[in-house]
């Protein structure tokens, strides 16, 4: 049986599916998609890989689907772009898909951000459902309606919000998963223990060893209290006024690393992993945080093999990357920082030389 947790949005709330085997004719969820016009998007990486499966579990549905169309888009960050969005609506209008079809994202994070944005901007806001097949868009982006692309200026700077009406994670699609993109995924689910959950940063040191060898039941009860935590957290902000701004713990550092490499040699949640020590070394040369804090989260990344600095970036490079991300207001760069493993909080008010030392200490 899949585990079902609910991201609860009154009239829009929606189910998140996580299970072994959900691509299988019986055990896709019938009313998700339902009898429509579908449009699967998905790369040239996944697409061989899962949509026939996928095409076959919706046929097989009781109300199967009255057409299925594939749009297949180029691999990678390079290609979250408004051209490929316009790909994706220029196949919506040539098949003349009418408002209640349907958009299937199939693939990690940036098929979903792009297919998301693409059923938010077409006739106004179409239905979509979240297929998502790597360990990070399990974990995170394929839930809580944040949809988008990079603009050459800054990631993910163009974008809607817009929530899928279901999330299917099927853990099987992980076996296939690169062991590179599997320890990127596993940033993000060392974000969710420290800005809430030190119990779950605990299990994770526990059971690094079990989640990098993909041992099921491990990685489903990460994929889990991961969702858990962000259904919870999109539940009562959704449109990050608040709360929310906690999921971006290393963004900022993160998002600036991406951008000054091209969003070329760093994966995304690389980037989160390193900037989240990033963010806990700014936070103990504010002297918020114990360096034995600082220690730990080094020796974490470490053990999942993610790189903890940025040596190749210029700190002042960084430093001008950071200052047109979204997360600055009034011209002030505003930084998720922690008070304690388990704790994050969000900031603008820091002494300066705690953001340039921990420039010092990671960046060239
Ligand atoms: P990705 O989508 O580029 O996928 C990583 C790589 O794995 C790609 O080459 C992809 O083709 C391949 N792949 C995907 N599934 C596979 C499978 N099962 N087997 C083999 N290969 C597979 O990257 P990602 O890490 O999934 O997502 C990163 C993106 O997500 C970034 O653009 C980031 O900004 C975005 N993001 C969005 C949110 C949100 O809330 N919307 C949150 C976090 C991250
Ligand atoms: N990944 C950050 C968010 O969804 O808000």
């Amino acid at each position: 049986m899949p585990q079902q947790l609910t991201v609860a949005l009154a009239d829009r709330s929606y189910p998140i599916l996580i299970g072994s085997g959900l691509l299988a004719p019986a055990a896709l969820p019938g009313d998700a998609i339902g009898a429509r016009d579908v449009a699967i998007v998905t790369n040239t990486i996944v697409g061989p890989l899962y949509c026939a499966r996928l095409r076959a579990a919706l046929e097989a549905a009781s109300a199967a689907p009255r057409r299925i169309i594939e749009v297949v888009l180029p691999d990678g960050e390079v290609h979250k772009t408004l051209d490929n969005v316009a790909r994706v609506l220029d196949v919506l209008v040539a098949h003349r898909f009418s408002r209640d079809c349907c958009v299937v994202a199939l693939g990690g994070g940036v098929v979903g951000d792009m297919a998301g944005f693409a059923a938010a901007c077409y006739q106004r806001g179409v239905d979509f459902v979240q297929v998502p097949t790597t360990l990070l868009a399990q974990v995170d982006s394929s839930v809580g309606g944040k949809t988008g692309v990079n603009h050459p200026g800054g990631k993910n700077l163009i974008g809607a919000f817009h929530q899928p009406r279901a999330v299917i994670a099927d853990t099987d699609t992980l076996g296939t998963l690169p062991d590179r993109e599997l320890r990127a995924g596993l940033a993000e689910v060392i974000k969710y223990g420290l800005i809430c959950d030190a119990s779950f940063l605990d299990w994770i040191e526990t059971h690094a060893d079990r989640l990098l060898a993909r041992d099921a039941p491990s990685l489903a009860q990460a994929i889990r209290r991961s969702c858990e935590i962000k259904a919870a957290i999109v539940a009562r902000d959704e449109r990050e006024q608040g709360d929310r701004a906690l999921l971006n713990l290393g963004h900022t550092f993160g998002h600036a690393v991406e951008a000054v490499t091209g969003y070329g040699s760093w994966l995304h949640g690389e980037a989160v992993g390193a900037g989240m020590l990033m963010a806990a070394t700014m936070s103990a040369r504010a002297g918020m945080l114990p360096s034995a804090d600082v220690e730990r989260v080094r020796a974490l990344l470490r053990r999942v093999g993610l790189p903890t600095e940025a040596r190749e970036v210029g700190a002042e490079a960084a430093l001008q990357a950071m200052r047109i991300d979204k997360k600055v207001k009034a011209g002030q760069i505003r930084f998720v920082l922690l008070r304690r493993i388990g704790e994050a909080f969000v900031t603008a008010d820091y002494p300066p030389d705690a953001l340039q030392q921990a420039l010092r200490e990671h960046f060239a």
